[in-house]
């Protein structure tokens, strides 16, 4: 079994964007600079914009972060997405979801500009990419296909079985992997799948991108299969500082003696999410 780091594999895609920032300003250009927006104080929404700022200083990227209460009106935060999108200093921004409920989610992402969606949200980012056309990949199934490259996992003409059909993963995923560039066969299940069980334990490759802390268990597996945990559930816990710790959808443990390649939580698709972001940012500051 080979466990797939993908905070390994991040830190060494990380040091080629700064390599890639140092030439960038040393030929007179700018720094690509990221902006992100966070409304109300979310536990795990402001973690996770935290490390995208952390990660922004760890490459050279300027970062700007621009924080709302609960209570922000969706036409304030219309105002916000107006500007940042013709705002000449940002080569991209990102409005963190979830957002409260009073708020319009879709009609916030339909709002981005295009060329400064670096989530890859926009539904004419999500249109190029299932055409093939040059845009931004959202950044876990970009994460994913990156690790997947780079561990050399055969995908060609494997079955790849997705678990979860979320406009931000298991849906783009499942394209992505259909694609020339992967050539998998793929079977996105969900909730509502008639035989969830065999299907999983027929893939070559699988995915789960359902949220269920581990609801993949070792009769689900083929043996050689590689699998790949999207869950990212916060679990409180005595044993860490933070009181919190991360869960995955796979029952790891038992999972991994099957598998030829798998990804841990902590350490696995998170960090690659992470970097994805910076690499779409880069992309962007490039096109700009
Ligand atoms: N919430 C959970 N994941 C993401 C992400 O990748 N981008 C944004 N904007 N919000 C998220």
């Amino acid at each position: 079994m080979t466990l797939i780091d993908g905070k390994a594999t991040s830190q060494q895609i990380k040091a080629e964007i700064a390599e890639e920032v140092k030439k960038m300003v040393a030929s007179g250009l700018k720094a690509p600079h990221l902006a992100a927006v966070l409304v109300g104080h979310d536990g795990g929404s402001e973690s996770y914009v935290a490390h995208k700022i952390k990660d922004c200083e760890s490459v050279g990227f300027k970062s700007s972060l621009i924080r709302y209460e609960d209570d922000v009106t969706e036409s304030e935060l219309l105002k916000k997405v107006e500007e940042l999108n013709t705002d000449p200093e940002l080569d991209g921004f990102i409005v963190q979801l979830p957002l409260p409920d009073h708020i319009n989610e879709q009609k916030i992402i339909e709002a981005i500009n295009p060329a400064k969606d670096v989530d890859g949200f926009h539904p004419e980012n999500v249109g190029r990419m299932v055409v093939g056309l040059p845009g931004f990949v959202s950044a876990t199934p970009f994460g994913i296909v990156e690790l997947l490259k780079r561990y050399k996992v055969e995908t060609s003409g494997k079955h790849c079985v997705v678990i979860g059909r979320s406009n931000i993963v298991g849906r783009p995923l499942s394209i992505l992997m259909s694609q020339k560039e992967m050539n998998a066969t793929v079977t996105v299940v969900h909730s509502r799948t008639e035989n969830l069980k065999a299907l999983c334990a027929s893939a070559d490759i699988l995915v789960a991108a359902l949220g269920r802390p581990g609801f993949v268990t070792a009769d689900m597996v083929k043996e050689g299969a590689t699998v790949i945990d999207v869950g990212t559930t916060r679990i409180k816990s005595d044993q860490t500082k933070s009181g919190w710790k991360l869960k995955g959808d796979v029952d790891f443990d038992s999972v991994a003696e099957k598998c030829a390649f798998i990804t841990p939580v902590p350490g696995g698709v998170g960090p690659m999410t992470r970097v994805a972001l910076l690499k779409n940012t880069l992309l962007a500051a490039k096109r700009n």
